[in-house]
């Protein structure tokens, strides 16, 4: 995105806290090593997700880089070597994937404003046991969790939704339901690393709280739709498949299978794809799953159509007329063709009860965009009442990748509307009087200074700026100051105070 190429430093030389008396490098030295550096760079460079160019170090498949050679004996210097590339699995965002990634949040922002939703935030650092579960699943296998220096046991949140059933029940009695919040805010795993999945990443996450009907089902999804027609993804390149937990549940009760093995159930059972069909079946049979019931299981999963459900479940389960209704308003919001039911989604976070919903590449290339679903019982695990509760997470790294994909990476260049400049080194007052004048007008306005008019030009281009206003010494006499205007070429005099 920038005209520059990204200087890649993989090697920072700073000075020891060691007492030791130290001379600058010399620039011979310096150019050597920033040399070696740049070479490492190519074969060790750190990668954004954001990053349209950026090497495929991101993934556990690539091997790790190679070691760092130990720095080149020099006599009596003692600088030491760091590695600049930010930990593993986490990104550093340089001002062009800053640009994408404030573009793609204001895209979030805009689409939960048309939903009427309200913006909240959380801390990143929480207490561990909000998050610890019991029923396996992965997310609580992954923490970043410690001890603090209080001997307090805390976590890098995973994900958002514990944060949010946090905030519900503090705010008690004393907020009116529903609730409609949104937030945008970062979550730690420690994952295995492949496209699209991070250690760090940002999540999107719109919640309803306080309704128990599939309107909330079917408002989340059309903020998905609508995030996704913003971006220029259409129905053919992404698809939502969605489904029940109440299937799971009917298929269990059929079998007797107690209540309170549901949500392990429902965590094994996602695996499915993930491990094979032999692994999940000895896992559901060593969690108390008879063989019988296991059989029926799979058997309801791999049911492609809602029909097929009803007449296998009965059309008095909860779970037939959920979706069925989903499917009813899905036509009326116009986004019927971007959903298909897929009993195999369950997800794998253990307090989903209702209906699940995952968004997915149609190319089948990339992990899921984003994913969701009911929650009504996940106060009450934290000792609260139950609030009926829906609401789904969104991830910022894999819909990037899927941008890359389809060639839909917005162009987002700098943009600066003036840039100031002195002709002489004198006139460096009389350059900061028009900037300030300027920007208290609300333009946003490159000082620059110490440079050739050649520079000056190729940077204007470069940032994207659409006037260079030139103070010179003549012109100044009489008052004015020179304007290019940059995307015509135009050129003339004004006076300064009517600079606009
Ligand atoms: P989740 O499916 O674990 O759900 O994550 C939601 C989304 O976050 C994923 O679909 C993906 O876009 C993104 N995501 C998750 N892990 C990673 C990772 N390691 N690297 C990159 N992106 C990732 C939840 O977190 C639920 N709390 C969502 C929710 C909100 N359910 C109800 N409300």
């Amino acid at each position: 995105m920038s005209a520059f190429p990204v200087l890649h430093h993989h090697l920072l030389f700073l000075r020891p806290r060691l007492h030791v008396s130290l001379r600058p490098l010399s620039p011979r030295l310096l150019r050597r090593r920033l040399l070696f550096s740049a070479a490492s760079a190519q074969c060790c460079s750190s990668s954004s997700s954001f990053s349209s160019t950026a090497p495929r170090d991101d993934i556990d498949e690539v091997a790790e880089p190679p070691g760092f050679p130990p720095p080149p004996e020099s006599g009596r210097e003692t600088q030491q070597l760091i590695d600049v590339n930010p930990p593993r699995g986490t990104r550093d965002f340089p001002p062009e994937d800053m640009r994408l990634r404030n573009w793609l949040f204001q895209q979030f922002r805009e689409v939960s404003r048309i939903l009427s939703f309200e913006e909240v935030d959380f801390p990143v650092l929480e207490s561990e046991a909000l998050f610890i579960r019991k029923a396996g699943e992965e997310i609580t296998q992954q923490l970043y969790n410690f001890e603090d220096k209080g001997g307090r046991r805390v976590v890098l949140r995973p994900e958002i939704t514990p944060s949010l059933a946090r905030l519900v029940i503090k705010q008690g009695k004393s907020v009116s339901l529903p609730l409609k919040w949104f937030t945008i805010g970062q979550c730690w795993r420690y994952e295995r690393m492949t496209r699209g999945r991070r250690r760090e990443h940002y999540q999107w996450n719109m919640d309803m709280i306080g309704v128990p009907r599939v309107r909330a089902e079917a408002e989340l999804v059309n903020a998905i739709v609508l995030l996704f027609e913003r971006l220029g993804i259409t129905s053919s390149d992404v698809g939502i498949r969605v489904s029940s937990r109440k299937v799971l549940q009917a298929v269990l009760q059929m079998y007797a299978i107690p209540e309170c093995l549901f949500a392990e159930v429902c965590v094994i059972v996602d695996k499915l794809g993930k491990i094979t069909k032999e692994e999940v079946e000895k896992e559901l049979m060593s969690a108390g799953v008879t063989s019988e019931a296991v059989k029926g299981i799979v058997e309801v999963l791999s049911l492609a159509s809602l029909d097929k459900l009803e007449a296998v479940l009965g059309a008095d389960v909860e779970a037939i007329a959920d979706l069925k209704k989903l499917f009813s308003l899905a036509e009326h919001y116009g986004y019927s063709q971007w959903i298909t039911f897929d009993a195999s989604v369950v997800r794998g976070l253990a307090y989903y009860t209702g209906i699940v919903f995952e968004a997915f590449d149609r190319e089948g290339k990339l992990r899921a965009i984003c994913g969701g679903g009911r929650y009504d019982q996940l106060l009450s695990t934290f000792g609260s009442d139950d609030i009926p509760a829906c609401g789904f997470g969104f991830g910022d790294a894999v819909i990037v990748e899927l941008l890359k994909e389809k060639g839909l990476l917005p162009d987002l260049g700098r943009q600066v509307d003036d840039i100031v400049f002195p002709l002489d080194e004198e006139l460096e007052g009389q350059a900061s009087m028009v900037a300030s004048a300027l920007r208290r007008k609300g333009h946003s306005v490159d000082l620059v200074e110490d440079k050739r008019l050649k520079w000056v030009f190729k940077h204007a281009e470069r940032v994207n700026a659409s006037r260079l206003i030139l103070v010179g010494n003549s012109e100044w006499q009489r008052g004015m100051v020179r304007v290019k205007v940059l995307s015509t070429r135009e050129e003339y005099e004004t006076k300064i105070d009517e600079l606009s």
